[in-house]
């Protein structure tokens, strides 16, 4: 059963998640092209080939979903602007209708009471600057700054939060060096380059809000929990490195304006020339963390190429992702990110949750016990970690919607609530109910 609101603190944030590409149908609007379309129209990149030019069609149906979060007693809506629907070039002319798209939402969520918690950037770069090498550019820091000043005059006003970059690991590893996302690259070069103008791009972003006088900046990272696949030496060693690319190298950079050593002794060859003198933009103070938490990794050595890394598969069991349900991860980086890096400041989880299967739509509803399972333990875990002196001031749940999950379609459903692709209905599952009793304010 899921926690009550009031065995949290006062004050505590519960919000739904979710990112403009992902649901709001990048074919309308007058958006730009991007590298997701790029990279999904190119075969085998994407399950069926999928793309998100219809997605859940939000775009034109977001008063509905706007209600939908009310409803559930939630209380932020963490939402992303799409930077080619605002700037369809990437640089120069504004999309009008973008940025009136993105003014009437921000309007809606104030309308229902909902705090806007907004992300710059969750995955769709604009082709154009793919074009001029996306990410490997350094000049990509200069364009991100332009683009958060433009769509932040907008709008800046009214939003509770931002943060510049969804999931800096997922940018930069994920699609440079594993090539699983758009630019569908695997090239250390490019990843060491990656790795780096993502947190310069966030270091000028947040100076870009804060010239405005935003307040609330901070910075959404995804961490997973890395356990040795046994008791050898050589297995602990390859799990601190893995954590070093994934968990420590972007914490590090923002919160201490340094690099792991482990990530280093790798990347080091490969890093852009003075890379060291931007360390201080990258460390530009924010006012909180936000931290995305799924699952662990079973790590063990592996004798390729640096970072010689395997994953093993782990025994525990898994969501529809294949992904391990572990709980125990979300206390344990509560308590290390408190302790080494945020320090005191803030901490918002900001994605948690899982996809399960198409089940069928009987009596309205979805039933999806799974997931009311899978939310009840991350937010016990996250309890023990307030009792244990964390600063943690709120939780997301990823998603609101099912919706396009990247390079696994519409396959993979993460929603609350259910989203039927073709008539786009929209069903709030049995999690959905249990979640609007559990934060209901007067029961
Ligand atoms: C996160 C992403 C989000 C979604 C979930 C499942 O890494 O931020 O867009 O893909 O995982």
């Amino acid at each position: 059963m899921l926690p009550a609101r009031s065995q949290f603190p006062d004050g505590f944030v519960f919000g739904a998640a979710t990112s403009s590409y992902q649901i709001e149908g990048h074919g309308f609007g007058g958006a730009g092209r991007t590298h997701w379309d790029d990279f999904a129209e190119t075969p085998g990149n994407v399950v069926r080939a999928e793309t998100g030019a219809r997605a859940c069609d939000h775009y034109h149906r977001w008063p509905q979903d706007l209600d939908l979060i009310r409803d559930a007693n939630l209380d932020a809506y963490r939402f992303s602007a799409s930077w080619a629907r605002v700037l369809p070039e990437g640089r120069g002319v504004p999309n009008p209708d973008g940025l009136d798209f993105y003014d009437r939402l921000v309007d809606g969520m104030l309308e229902r009471g909902l705090k806007p918690a907004l992300t710059l950037y969750h995955w769709e770069l604009p082709s154009p600057l793919a074009d001029l090498g996306g990410w490997r550019n350094r000049d990509i820091a200069g364009w991100f700054a332009d683009y958060a000043e433009i769509l932040c005059r907008r709008i800046g006003d009214r939003i509770w939060s931002a943060a510049p970059i969804n999931e800096p690991w997922c940018v930069a590893w994920l699609s440079h060096f594993l090539g699983l996302h758009a630019p569908g690259l695997r090239d250390i070069r490019a990843t060491a380059r990656a790795m780096h103008h993502v947190l310069l791009a966030h270091g000028r972003a947040i100076q870009a809000m804060r010239a405005l006088g935003m307040p609330n900046l901070g910075a959404v990272c995804n961490l997973e929990w890395a356990d040795p696949a046994d008791a050898s030496p050589e297995a602990a060693l390859a799990a601190s490195r893995y954590d070093a690319i994934y968990n420590r190298w972007f914490l590090g950079g923002i919160f201490r304006g340094e690099y792991p050593e482990p990530a280093l002794a790798g990347l080091l060859p490969h890093m852009p020339p003075g890379w060291q003198d931007d360390m201080a933009t990258i460390a530009t103070p924010v006012d909180w963390c936000g931290l995305n938490y799924y699952t662990r990794k079973l790590i063990g050595p592996d004798p390729s190429p640096w970072p010689h890394l395997a994953e093993v598969e782990g025994p525990l069991p898994k969501t529809q992702m294949g992904w391990e349900i572990y709980p125990q991860g979300l206390e344990n980086f509560l308590l290390r990110t408190e302790a080494e890096y945020s320090r005191g400041l803030p901490i918002y989880i900001t994605e948690n949750g899982m996809a399960s299967g198409e089940a069928p739509v009987v009596d309205e509803t979805v039933d999806d016990p799974e997931r009311t399972d899978y939310l009840s333990l991350h937010l016990a875990a996250a309890r023990r970690a307030i009792d244990r002196g964390v600063n943690l001031q709120g939780y997301f749940i990823w998603s609101l919607l099912d919706n396009y999950e990247w390079s696994l379609g519409y396959e993979k459903r993460f929603g609350l609530v259910h989203v039927d692709f073709d008539g786009l209905k929209r069903t709030p599952k049995s999690s959905y109910h249990a979640l609007k009793r559990a934060l209901s304010r007067n029961g």
